[in-house]
């Protein structure tokens, strides 16, 4: 038996992925990210793009400096100050790659870079050869690849290749690609380029005619053997192509295939659940490998079909995804060991304070709900390990609601050991009233862009989930609360991101500091 072809995978969550609008993460959930993209088995981190913004050059530094295990990579545009910058944040890493990038089409020759062909190879060689300076694992991308002359991209890679790199990825940039036609560049680059055998041929495909998946597979099938993508699917507007979703079909059609990768399969929905808790993005019901949906057979026929044989309507196995088959876990008598085995079984590596705290909230819930889902146990986790200051907390509320009438609100919240008052008799519902009084006591108002509800379980006892984004001095702020009752969890939301607003207005009056977006969901 010959050994597969072993396909890398490059995850490009906290860079490409963070490019969603609404997405944008911080420091430690950047590297609690990082240390479950390890854990799951992806061969390359891209930790961020350094030069963007302070903030993306700490977080790819603090990665490089402390998560093992993987390639650390730092994108960078194919210029002297990006490339010196993502250098200087990946210099400790026990595994650095830069990526350096320029687009080639010509398109954004003409309106984007007013750059000729000869000019586009110039500033790739030197590009690729200043990174190439300093660390000998280089990525070379040309932009928006899939709409560049075919011709062209052969003497770009070949240019490339020769000035050391020993990546080069193919973006499909504006996810224009159809599974054909990259499966066409990808065989013109292998056939035409003549130092082709010198690099690893990767694809990067955006998903916004839905085909991201299905491009990337059409790239591997023709002899592409790195493939860049998200936990979710998340990125630039509709996405990249999802992690989980191309890991599971080279996995299961390894007939067509016949290639292998190091991930760990049964990582993929801790994964899903970490991100989608950290970004606020969840995950649509019927998405293939971790929706909730996917593994569930509503009709009755199929029901049958899978009591008689699972195969006949299963072609994966949940547990193959990490979707425990008794997902109903732990219930009042559990102890702190099976809550801290079941904490790490979900990919979360908890200090002893923050498990302390995490056990206390569990019994709680275990006290209020009979049965405590794996979901539920993440969402108290994510509520802990979320760096989220608490200045401001609810002691009390009381809510008088009535169709037709204005809300009644007696809202009182703590700060250190005063509590304020306030009754609210306004507002478009009882939301907005707790809202309202939130901002008279906190005397700091803001304009609610989102907010979101939802279950995290199932049951009339589930847990409430909000998620609240907030808008403050043009900056926005994230919220995120978690109850049994919805609206204490609206208000620990909202309260959530005033709280965060208030940090930045306390940073900000010993230090400038201008975040895009603060807080977590
Ligand atoms: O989509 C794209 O072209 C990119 C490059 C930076 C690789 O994200
Ligand atoms: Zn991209």
């Amino acid at each position: 038996m010959t050994t597969p072809r072993q396909i890398r995978i490059f995850d490009t969550t906290l860079r490409d992925g963070e490019q969603s609008p609404g997405c944008s993460m911080n420091m430690a959930e950047k590297m609690e990210i990082a240390q479950a993209l390890v854990d799951m088995g992806v061969d390359i981190i891209e930790a961020g793009f350094p030069i963007a913004s302070p903030g993306d050059f700490e977080a790819v530094r603090a990665i490089a400096d402390n998560v093992s295990g993987a390639v650390i990579c730092g994108l960078a545009r194919s210029n002297d100050s990006d490339i010196d910058r993502a250098w200087e944040a990946l210099q400790n890493a026990a595994q650095p790659r830069i990526h350096v990038f320029l687009a080639t089409s010509a398109i954004h020759r003409e309106f984007k870079l007013k750059m000729d062909k000869d000019e586009i190879i110039r500033r790739a060689i030197a590009g690729v050869s200043r990174a190439a300076s300093y660390c000998s694992d280089i990525e070379f991308s040309p932009e928006d690849a899939s709409r560049t002359e075919v011709d062209f991209l052969c003497r770009v890679v070949e240019a490339a290749i020769k000035a050391g790199a020993t990546t080069v990825n193919i973006p499909d940039t504006v996810g224009y690609a159809t599974p054909a036609h990259m499966g066409s560049v990808i065989r013109a680059l292998r056939e035409r380029v003549p130092n082709m055998d010198k690099a690893v041929l990767s694809v990067h495909c955006h998903n916004d005619l839905g085909l991201a998946v299905a491009n990337s597979l059409a790239a591997v099938e023709n002899g592409a053997g790195q493939i860049e993508c998200t936990i979710n699917g998340i990125g630039e507007r509709a996405g990249n192509c999802s992690l989980e979703e191309v890991v599971m079909a080279l996995r299961t059609r390894h007939d067509v295939y016949q290639v292998a990768t190091g991930i760990v399969t049964q990582r993929l929905v801790p994964a899903s659940r970490l991100v989608s808790n950290i970004t606020g993005m969840h995950v649509q019901r019927n998405k293939a490998i971790v929706g909730r949906n996917a593994f569930a057979h509503e009709a009755g026929i199929h029901q049958d079909g899978m009591l008689k044989e699972r195969t006949t309507y299963e072609i994966m196995r949940p547990e193959d995804v990490g979707l425990t088959k008794a997902d109903l876990v732990l219930g009042k008598h559990s102890g702190r060991a099976a809550l801290a085995d079941r904490a790490k079984a979900l990919g979360y590596h908890l200090s002893t304070e923050q498990l302390q705290t995490v056990f206390e909230q569990f019994k709680d819930l275990a006290d209020k709900k009979k049965e405590v889902y794996d979901a539920d146990i993440a969402a108290l986790i994510e509520l802990e390990m979320r760096d989220a200051p608490e200045t401001w907390t609810i002691a009390n509320y009381r809510l008088l609601a009535e169709t037709g009438q204005a809300p009644t609100v007696t809202l009182t919240l703590r700060r250190g050991s005063d509590e304020f008052t306030e009754e609210v008799s306004a507002g478009d519902g009882p939301f907005d009233a707790m809202f309202r009084a939130v901002e008279r006591i906190t005397g700091i108002e803001v304009v609610c862009k989102d907010f979101n509800v939802h279950s995290v379980t199932v049951g009339k006892d589930a847990l409430a989930e909000v998620t609240v984004e907030a808008e403050h001095g043009g900056d926005i702020y994230r919220g995120r609360g978690v109850s049994t009752d919805s609206v204490e969890a609206s208000v620990q939301a909202f309260l959530n991101a005033i709280n965060h607003v208030v940090a930045h207005l306390e940073r900000s009056a010993t230090h400038s500091v201008a975040p895009k977006v603060v807080g977590n969901v």
